[in-house]
């Protein structure tokens, strides 16, 4: 199977873990889009009343299927959040934000009682952090959030060309081995001008469904 069709198969076995007639959060990305159109597919009952976007993007995806977007602001609680990874380790912690849209996505899978990762099955890690970690800052901050992680070993580079949808920069931190996610996670939301920092280990997945050649194999945590 291509990466393409592995995708399109956690996404459709997402669709299970989709409560009928509620709210959901919908992340960003590749495998999300076909988890959109998946969504898209569902008839009466079994269709969704709407979903908070986690990016313009996906924003755009879901109305042009026709599936209402619902602002967070009106939302107290979601019962389920479906988002990809770039990386994801074996208790459930991600690296997210290949995208740049991971402040969103964090936002959204912080609303939601149940976190549904979706990914093939590259994306499984004994340790995170040979993908590069994203991190959002304000522009004003990102030399001194540069050296900061230059400190801990990590080579952050800007992501040129990409201003997020809150007006950020993303550094892509290189070189981390990231033994602590929560530590890490924890230390770095606290530095001055950081927006987000692309671990997902506080709010980590509570399924994964992975896509491999055997089929949709599922993690929980
Ligand atoms: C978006 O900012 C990311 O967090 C995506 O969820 C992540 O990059 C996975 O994307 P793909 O599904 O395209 O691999």
């Amino acid at each position: 199977m291509t990466q393409d069709e592995l995708k399109r198969l956690v996404a459709e076995a997402a669709l299970a873990y989709v409560p009928p007639g509620t709210v959901i959060g919908v992340g960003s990305g590749s495998t999300v889009n076909l988890f959109i159109d998946a969504l898209a597919r569902l008839e009466g009952e079994s269709r969704i009343a709407g979903a908070v976007s986690s990016s313009a993007a996906s924003t755009v995806r879901l109305v042009a299927r026709g599936i209402p977007v619902v602002d967070a602001g009106d939302i107290e609680s979601l019962p389920v959040c479906v988002d990809g990874a770039d990386e994801i380790d074996a208790s459930g912690c991600m690296i997210k934000g290949g995208g740049a849209a991971l402040t969103r996505e964090k936002i959204v899978a912080d609303l939601a009682e149940r976190f549904v990762c979706i990914a093939d099955g590259s994306k499984l890690v004994a340790r995170l952090g040979r993908f590069p970690l994203p991190v959002e800052v304000i522009p004003m901050a990102a030399a001194q959030v540069t050296r900061r992680f230059a400190a801990m070993g990590g080579r952050a580079q800007r992501r040129e060309g990409v201003v997020t949808d809150n007006g950020g920069l993303i550094l892509d931190v290189h070189g981390l081995a990231i033994d602590d996610p929560v530590a890490l996670e924890t230390e770095v939301n606290q530095w001055p001008g950081v927006v987000c920092v692309g671990i997902f280990a506080r709010r980590r997945a509570t399924v994964c469904l992975l896509g491999t050649a055997e089929g949709v194999r599922t993690l929980t945590f």
